[in-house]
Formats: C-alpha cells, sequence, structure tokens
C-alpha cells in the first residue's frame, strides 16, 4: 500500500480511541459495505497496526494510537509549512522532492515509512505510529563549502529538543547519533542536494525511537533504547516535533552566521565518548585513539601515538574499546 486513501485515514481516526467500534458502525462512519469494512481494517493491519476483533463488540486498536496532527504542531511551532502523512516512501525523500518549490523550515512528518533510509545505504525501520519519522528542509545561501559541522549541530538540536521534554541524560557519538546510556535512541540523515557555485539545499533527517515493541526491536542490530522506557511520562510526539522545528530553526539560523564554534563547548558536554579509547573505521582500515572532541569543522580529534588526527565524513564510524 502506497498511501491510506480517505476512509482509511477515516476508520484509523475512529479506531485511535482505542475503544470498540462495530462493524456497522465503522460501515456507517465510512459509508461502505460490511466487506468493505474488513478490507479496510486488513489494510491498516497490514502496515502494523494491531486492531483485533472480539464478536459481538466489533474492532480495537490495542492500547488506542496517538496520532500525529499538524495543526497542533503548526500552532505550537508557529511553523506554517508543516505536512503531517500516513504513508511516505521516506520523509526525506518526500522533501527532497520538492526542492524548489519549499521554504525554509518546511517540515515532513509522517506515521509509517516504506522505505525508511538510514545512514551508509541502511534501512531504518518505521512502523505504524510508533516512533518519529522527520525531516526538516534548509537552504544555505553560502553554499556547501561551511557545512562539515552541520550534522553536529543537529545532534545538539535534536538533545536541546528532547530537554524541553524533560528528557535529561542524552548523549551525542560522533558524528551524529543520539544515545542514552551506550544505546541508540536516535539517528541522523541529512542529504544534499548542491552545485559547487550555489546554494546549497539540505533535507536533515530524524528519526527517534519512541515506542519499540520487541518484535521490532530484533530487527536492529545495535543496542536500542526507546524515550518510553526513559520515564514515567507518555511521549508526545506532536510536542516533541514542534520542539525540534524550533531549535532546529534556531540553531540553523545562528549556523549560518557563525559556524559551530558558539556550540562547541555543549557539544563537548554532550559528547559520549570524550577521553575514551575508540577504534574509528573508515573503508577497511581501522584506527585505535583517544577521543579528544571535534574541532570548529567538525571533525573528531583523535590523540594517536605521535599527535592529534583529525576525521571528518559521514562514512567514518566509531566503535568503544572498552563499555
Ligand atoms: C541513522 O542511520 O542513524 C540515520 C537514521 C535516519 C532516519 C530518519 S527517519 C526520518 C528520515 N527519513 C528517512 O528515510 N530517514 C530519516
Amino acid at each position: 500500500m502506497s498511501e491510506l486513501n480517505e476512509k482509511g485515514i477515516c476508520l484509523l481516526k475512529l479506531l485511535a480511541d482505542g475503544k470498540f467500534h462495530s462493524g456497522e458502525t465503522i460501515g456507517l462512519a465510512l459509508g461502505v459495505s460490511r466487506t468493505s469494512v474488513n478490507n479496510y481494517i486488513k489494510a491498516l493491519q497490514s502496515i502494523g497496526i494491531d486492531i483485533y476483533k472480539v464478536k459481538g463488540k466489533g474492532y480495537c486498536c490495542v492500547g488506542g494510537i496517538d496520532l500525529l496532527d499538524a495543526k497542533k504542531i503548526k500552532i505550537s511551532s508557529q511553523s506554517k509549512h508543516v505536512d503531517v502523512k500516513q504513508i511516505v516512501d521516506s520523509t526525506n525523500q518526500y522533501l527532497l522532492d520538492k526542492i524548489g518549490d519549499i521554504e525554509k523550515g518546511h517540515t515532513c512528518i509522517a506515521e509509517y515509512q516504506l522505505k525508511g533510509r538510514g545512514r551508509r545505504g541502511r534501512t531504518w525501520v518505521s512502523p505504524f505510529a510508533s516512533h518519529l519519522y522527520f525531516s526538516f528542509y534548509w537552504r544555505f545561501d553560502s553554499g556547501i563549502d561551511r557545512l562539515s559541522g552541520l550534522s553536529l549541530l543537529v545532534g545538539i538540536a535534536t538533545v536541546n529538543a528532547l530537554e524541553k521534554m524533560g528528557i535529561q541524560g542524552v548523549g551525542l557519538k560522533w558524528p551524529n547519533d543520539i544515545y542514552y546510556q551506550n544505546k541508540k535512541l536516535a539517528g541522523i540523515l541529512i542529504e544534499l542536494n548542491a552545485q559547487a557555485t550555489e546554494a546549497c539545499h539540505c533535507v536533515i533527517g530524524i528519526g527517534i525511537n519512541v515506542r519499540m515493541s520487541q518484535e521490532q526491536g530484533a530487527l536492529i542490530d545495535q543496542p536500542w533504547i526507546d524515550l518510553n522506557s526513559l520515564g514515567t511520562k507518555q511521549i508526545d510526539r506532536n510536542e516533541l516535533s514542534a520542539y525540534l522545528i524550533l531549535e532546529l530553526e534556531r540553531l540553523l539560523s545562528e549556523y549560518e552566521q557563525h559556524g559551530l564554534k558558539p556550540y562547541l563547548e555543549r557539544w563537548f558536554n554532550l559528547d559520549c565518548f570524550l577521553n575514551k579509547e575508540v577504534n574509528v573505521l573508515l573503508a577497511d582500515t581501522v584506527q585505535t585513539g583517544v577521543c579528544r572532541g571535534v574541532n570548529e569543522n567538525g571533525a573528531l580529534l583523535l590523540a594517536v601515538e605521535g599527535g592529534i588526527k583529525e576525521f571528518i565524513g559521514g562514512e567514518i564510524s566509531l566503535r568503544l574499546l572498552h563499555k
């Protein structure tokens, strides 16, 4: 299924309250036959929505669903351009396809991604309404040259937004993974569309684990954690989206003027690997050293025999030697 039609969305909103709805009530609300109701239910189940049927009572969506709401996000963030989609291939691709027609700050958030993508060609598992799949567009008129520290800045903006939600203790792993107690909480994928001398168009994709089921978690090949296991408060994805928009707008505007320098101290405070021994993996090579933070260009500074070595680029990854 590539998108939910109007009736599918209507059914979703009906079941979102977590209560029982009879086939007859649903049929009336959607203006369709009982057989069609069955087909719509199957379509929602096929994208991972947990709906069950009890004879004599009807259909129920276990636990209810807290759906994304563009109106709420626009009011809290003061942003005019927020597209909330039920199903997309990838929220990043959605914005990349619109470059030229959209303004800075245009945001796309989806309940479900058919082809959610992660860094280094990986898939980003994107079950329905479980997590946050968020993309944000920005244009840098200065071109691509000064953007090497951008991914670090986006990591800081994400931590700021989480802190505004009352979530403390979140850290960053260079260049832009969001970690909590050595487990991945969120990831960032920045995709650029740029010609050498012209403005650089950036789509900043952020995926945050909100409520991971054991089944979904088993598909992930690294230690992970979700927001729901961090605190007592249920996470409101609309509120979190609004904070992300506000923080990204604020930090990106400042970054355009001053670069990463004003944020270096904040990075040092959030850096999970500072002063830790790591392996730096790049293609087939491994370099062991001690992390000494980053410089103004966003390069990782690694203390190795004979001095400090700088590393920069999205294809590099770090592995902690002692946990
Ligand atoms: C990573 O591998 O750590 C980066 C993951 C980025 C996932 C987000 S979800 C929203 C946006 N759309 C995508 O297809 N990917 C990013």
